[in-house]
């Protein structure tokens, strides 16, 4: 069964797997468990118990933020992103934000083109956000 549920600790060392075989740097355990506050969610989604995936986003007024968003390698063009991100969209519309935010790594061609995928457009870059070379690209989603 597929389920997305909210974080527990059940879930934290599939999810540091994850972590590590997604991001050039990734968080640490305690990073993980520093971040969650009151405006923060930590989603993850499970198939069968099974962690395949996890979304970590904030929601302060009518802004949601996406920190972070990863599928476990061998389950990535399968949809799960996807199923994360729609849930994502309904749960910030339920609590009145009209908008989403996010950074991303502007050499991250994947990712940016899953988020082009849901209709995220170029709002701004910050230029040499990542280091020397690496510019950040600010995208954003209208949602209502
Ligand atoms: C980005 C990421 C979360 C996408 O997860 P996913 O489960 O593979 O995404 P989905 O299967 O839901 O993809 C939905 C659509 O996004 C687009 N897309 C996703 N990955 C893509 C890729 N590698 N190349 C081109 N388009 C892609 C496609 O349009 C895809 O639809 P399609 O498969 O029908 O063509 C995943 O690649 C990942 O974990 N990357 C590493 C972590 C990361 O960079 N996160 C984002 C920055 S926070």
């Amino acid at each position: 069964m597929l389920e997305i549920l909210d974080f527990n600790l059940s879930h934290l060392s599939e999810v540091l797997k994850i972590e590590t075989e997604s991001f050039e740097n990734p968080w640490t355990e305690k990073m993980f468990l520093d971040y969650p506050d009151k405006n923060t969610y930590f989603k993850v989604l499970t198939l069968n118990e099974k962690v395949l995936g996890y979304n970590v986003f904030q929601i302060v007024f009518n802004e949601a933020h996406i920190l972070k968003i990863a599928v476990s390698q061998n389950y990535r063009r399968q949809g799960f992103a996807s199923k994360l991100i729609l849930d994502f969209l309904e749960f910030s519309k339920s609590l009145n934000a009209n908008e989403v935010f996010l950074e991303v790594r502007a050499n991250n061609i994947n990712a940016i083109k899953f988020y082009e995928s849901f209709n995220f457009t170029e709002i701004g870059r910050r230029p040499k956000y990542y280091g020397a070379k690496l510019d950040a690209i600010i995208l954003r989603k209208q949602i209502q």
